[in-house]
């Protein structure tokens, strides 16, 4: 049977929630990744550098007893953010970016930013201090049309920030669009992406193939295939201005499947082998390490894991549902479909 080794593998974009739900997340992600960048979205938000080691903690509570799974932790940024927070973020080991939500652009991103500009001293200090700024990059006027967002976010917002900042850090967080992809490509090493496997397993029909599929639907929405074309050739390109981060974004059956469901897709208990299923078909399967363990850490200027992973190839289906213990359930993203990877445990 064929197997495929790679250094492990790290999660460049994933919430776990806190509570009930952080309990019951945390070990799928532990299975798959050695380190995640942990989005600070909770209600009410990670805003400050004690918060964000008060969450590490809990994280760290949450780990099966055998992981030595690391959270590195993103504060998120607001009009009010103190400037002397940015040097706190720069000094911790534990915390490592700031994450920048257009206020409105998605799930609890209320708290978000109104008037980039507003917070042009803090992208000051952050391109000072080596602090990377990942971003959501959607515009959020309700008069714009959802599938044009993230493109008028890169013309109205980004390219001024980049033009006013050139040297600060910007990861793009789960890119989208063709634009996206070549706004990337064109700009200096310190601009990276990542890319989720929604992004490069689904286009917009995804949304409703026999009726409403609310467990597709996650912001930045699904595009139309061109761009997920220009998404999947990025991945395999072995660019590594792109990389791994799943948007893994928990929300309940009860929550999706609803006359207003959430926006999110869990993909965290089959990541890997979502992402692995892409590059297999695309007969890429040797650029998969680069994109999923090696460049997200040299952004970042980590060290790469020293520990690896194996792949076998073999069929096998996604689970239905992963329970929330007391709550309910969570349906993974494509659950039910076959796939023709698996990730062999342990990890280690
Ligand atoms: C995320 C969530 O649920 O926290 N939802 C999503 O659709 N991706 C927020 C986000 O990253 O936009
Ligand atoms: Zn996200």
């Amino acid at each position: 049977m064929q197997t495929l080794t790679i250094t492990q593998a790290d999660d460049w974009h994933l919430h776990l929630r806190n509570g009930n739900m952080l309990q019951n997340v945390i070990a799928h992600s532990a299975k798959q990744f050695q380190r995640a960048m942990i989005m600070p979205n909770l209600q009410p938000p990670i805003t400050s550098v004690e918060l964000a080691l008060e969450y590490h903690a809990q994280i760290l509570q949450s780990l099966p007893s055998n992981s030595s799974f690391e959270p590195l932790m993103s504060l998120y940024l607001t009009a009010e953010t103190p400037i002397t927070e940015v040097a706190k973020v720069a000094a911790c080991n534990a915390t490592q970016a700031f994450k920048l939500y257009p206020a409105g652009a998605t799930t609890n991103s209320a708290a978000g930013v109104k008037n980039l500009t507003s917070i042009y001293p803090l992208l000051a200090a952050m391109q000072q201090q080596q602090v990377p700024l990942l971003i959501h990059g959607e515009v959020t006027d309700p008069k714009t049309d959802i599938f044009d967002r993230e493109r008028l976010f890169i013309e109205q917002d980004l390219i001024p920030i980049v033009a006013e900042f050139p040297e600060l850090k910007i990861v793009l967080e789960h890119i989208t669009t063709t634009e996206a992809v070549q706004f990337v490509e064109s700009m200096p090493d310190n601009i990276g992406a990542t890319i989720t496997p929604q992004h490069l397993h689904f286009n917009r029909n995804a949304l409703f193939v026999g009726g409403i599929q609310p467990h597709n639907y996650c912001l930045p929405i699904l595009k139309r295939e061109s761009h997920r074309q220009s998404l999947i050739k990025a991945a395999i390109s072995g660019n590594p201005k792109f990389f791994l981060g799943t948007d893994s974004a928990p929300h309940l059956q009860t929550n999706k499947e609803n006359a207003c469901g959430c926006a999110g897709c869990y993909s965290a208990p089959v990541a890997i082998e979502l992402y692995a299923e892409i590059f297999s078909q695309e007969h890429a399967l040797d650029k998969l390490e680069g994109f999923a363990s090696w460049y997200g850490a040299d952004f970042y200027n980590l060290p790469r894991n020293k520990t690896s992973m194996t792949l076998q190839q073999q069929t096998w289906t996604i689970p239905e549902s992963y329970p929330v213990s007391s709550q309910g359930n969570l349906i993974p993203l494509k659950a039910g479909a076959s796939l023709n990877w698996k990730l062999i445990e342990p990890v280690k």
